[in-house]
């Protein structure tokens, strides 16, 4: 990934319109608006239950909204489906499921690496060896590189169901990586991490931002999201209550009873 050429940094990359989602007629996300600007690094906070996954979710297109807009790059994504969101850079971390934890943790990164040459029946006999050999190179590179940042290395082999919870995180968060985001979604990406290893963690989304890749994450831990985030969106009870700087939301009468109250 190269840096965002700086007059990009800041340009509206997502914009999300009174979306609303309901289940079994509650309606748990009431007319949310989220304006994303690239390159910047941004909290969705709020209490248990605010509302916060279901947005992440409706982004992602892993849930179908049941009214608003959501615009990407400025063309209109409302009605995308998950997989032609992530083709084009909305890539979000998935638990490890069964499927996976059955592929090694090389693995894993491997097949999560888009246009793999290779990939279609077609793309078999029209790519160069040389070439595909380059590509396959290059991402096997990368993946053993940020294996080694988190000191797994010696897991590569192992079968991602081998890993301890904390390392089944990071390699979920490594994953999304490999699939070349433009827009991250990041739900709790640090529940469950060894404390040692967050700093760690919160070092790698910063890089991630400097090289030019927008980032939403969902943190209930709001000393993180303070020296992490540009920016916070903080929901309570379905609706977006405060946006801005964490230091002002932290002053924000709203805020401190939405949590009080959550
Ligand atoms: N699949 C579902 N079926 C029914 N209700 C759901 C479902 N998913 C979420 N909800 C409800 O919708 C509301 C919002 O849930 P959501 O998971 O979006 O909140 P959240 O802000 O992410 O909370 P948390 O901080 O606990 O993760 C909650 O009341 C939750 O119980
Ligand atoms: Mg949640």
């Amino acid at each position: 990934m190269s840096a965002l050429p700086a007059e990009a940094v800041g340009r509206p990359i997502l914009s999300a319109r009174s979306l609303s989602h309901s289940f079994q007629a509650v309606r748990v996300v009431d007319g949310v608006s989220i304006d994303i600007d690239e390159g910047r690094l941004y909290g969705l906070i709020g209490p248990n239950g605010a509302g916060k996954s279901t947005v992440m979710n409706i982004l992602a297109g892993a849930q179908k909204p049941i009214g608003g807009t959501t615009h990407y790059g400025g063309v209109d994504i409302t009605r995308w489906p998950a997989y032609r969101r992530a083709r084009h850079g909305v890539i979000r971390t998935f638990q490890l499921s069964n499927e996976f934890a059955r592929l090694t943790v090389l693995e894993n990164l491997l097949v999560a690496v888009p246009n793999q040459p290779g990939d279609t029946f077609r793309e078999v006999f029209t790519t160069p060896r040389r070439r595909w050999n380059r590509r396959q190179g290059e991402s096997l590179d990368r993946a053993r590189a940020l294996l080694a940042r988190f000191n797994m290395e010696a897991k590569a082999d192992d079968y991602a169901s081998d890993l301890s919870g904390g390392q089944k995180r990071i390699l979920e968060i490594l994953r999304a990586v490999m699939a070349q985001p433009r827009l991250l979604l990041l739900d709790e990406p640090l529940a469950g991490i060894h404390p040692r290893i967050i700093e760690s963690v919160c070092d790698y989304l910063r890089e991630l931002r400097r090289e030019g890749v927008t980032i939403l994450m969902i943190e209930h831990e709001l000393e993180v999201v303070e020296t992490l985030c540009d920016a916070v969106v903080v929901m309570a009870s379905g609706i977006v209550i405060f946006r801005g700087s964490m230091t002002e939301a932290r002053q924000r009468r709203e805020v401190i009873d939405a949590y009080v109250a959550g």
